[in-house]
């Protein structure tokens, strides 16, 4: 069995592959390390053919959709998901094949009502259902700590003391467990009568995780991250770097129009010098009346440098072939000590 382990954050994924076919499964694959599967899977020779969520994640950008579409390959979840553009549903007991690998599901909700753990030869695949020295919360949307108990002491807890845990989290750097030693010394599996479980679970009072909207948002819709959004936009459109243009507009003729798509209140607080103003929510609605030269170049701008992706992006696919983002938004202007301009030009 071929095996990779990558970590995003706390966030752990598994490319596990079959030696003799080259045929691959990649489990709970992460926005961020999009280019790392693929280079990886290139690496030792695999095909990945199935994109697999252990569950509906509400703490982490799940990569499937977009592998999917690049991959050819169909996304498998547990039945109970309700993400979108699932084409291979799974059920307790069922099998992937592999190549030669068998995956076998474990329903194991609690966590999520979706949860799943796939067990292949050595080791099993926890999701977050069981994480070294602890277990998944049930306080978000679908967790129930009463299905947590039954699916861990029920069902998993009852597999091979000497398989290799690999959960979907795990934040102190630690590769692996077992079962047994999670049996004999996860504090939370002390509690083996199941109200004193239950009632463990309920008053945990964790924090919510960072990004819990936007993961739950983009995971059970199959929409876009704003990082996403970002990134496509960037794609599309070249940069200008901040000390490039300072020398350009220092000269007798730049050649070229500076974009302010921020609101006018911080236009006239301060501006690159000679700036025009197009706030970023009228730029389509204004955009024949204030650049009506489509050939003329165009550097883009607004606070952070985000927005101004955008709109350069949609500059671009409105036919200004020219419109470059600045690298860099005012606020790194300023903080690099370049002249601005305040005020109502007279
Ligand atoms: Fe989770």
């Amino acid at each position: 069995m071929i095996f990779e382990h990558l970590s995003a954050g706390g966030c752990q994924s598994y490319l596990v592959g079959c030696a003799d076919t080259c045929a691959a499964a990649l489990i709970d694959p992460e926005i961020s390390l999009i280019d790392r599967y693929l280079a990886l899977a290139a690496r030792d020779g695999l095909r990945i053919h199935y994109l697999i969520d252990t569950h509906t994640h509400a703490d982490h950008f799940s990569a499937t959709r977009q592998l999917a579409r690049r991959l050819d390959a169909p996304i498998a979840m547990h039945r109970a998901s309700p993400a979108p553009g699932v084409e291979l549903t799974l059920e307790d007991g069922e099998l992937l094949a592999v190549g030669k690998l068998r995956l076998r599901v474990l329903h194991t909700p609690g966590h999520t009502r979706d949860s799943m753990c796939l067990q292949v030869e050595d080791r099993v695949f926890t999701g977050d259902t069981l994480l070294i020295g602890a277990t998944g919360r049930t306080d978000l949307p679908s967790g129930d700590p009463e299905a947590l108990y039954d699916s861990l002491f029920n069902s998993l807890l009852r597999l091979d003391p000497a398989l290799r845990v690999h959960p979907a989290h795990e934040y102190k750097g630690r590769s692996h467990t077992t079962i047994g030693d999670e049996l004999a010394a996860n504090p939370r599996l002390q509690k083996r009568d199941r109200a004193q479980f239950v009632e463990m679970m309920r008053s945990l009072n964790l924090g919510m995780p960072t990004h819990l909207t936007e993961a739950l948002r983009t995971n059970m819709s199959g929409g876009k991250t704003v990082a996403q959004m970002l990134a496509e936009a960037a794609e599309h459109v070249p940069f200008m770097a901040l000390a490039e243009l300072k020398s350009r507009i220092e000269a007798e003729h730049p050649g070229l129009i500076v974009l302010d798509v921020r609101e006018r209140e911080a236009w006239e607080g301060g501006r690159i010098p000679g700036a025009k103003l197009l706030p970023r929510g009228q730029l389509e609605l204004r955009v024949n009346q204030d650049l009506p030269d489509p050939t003329l170049r165009i550097v883009v701008y607004c606070e952070l440098g985000r927005i101004s992706t955008l709109a350069a992006a949609t500059l671009r696919e409105m036919g200004f072939q020219r419109a470059v983002a600045l690298d860099g938004g005012m606020q790194a202007w300023r903080e690099a000590g370049y002249p601005t301009q305040v005020g109502t030009p007279g």
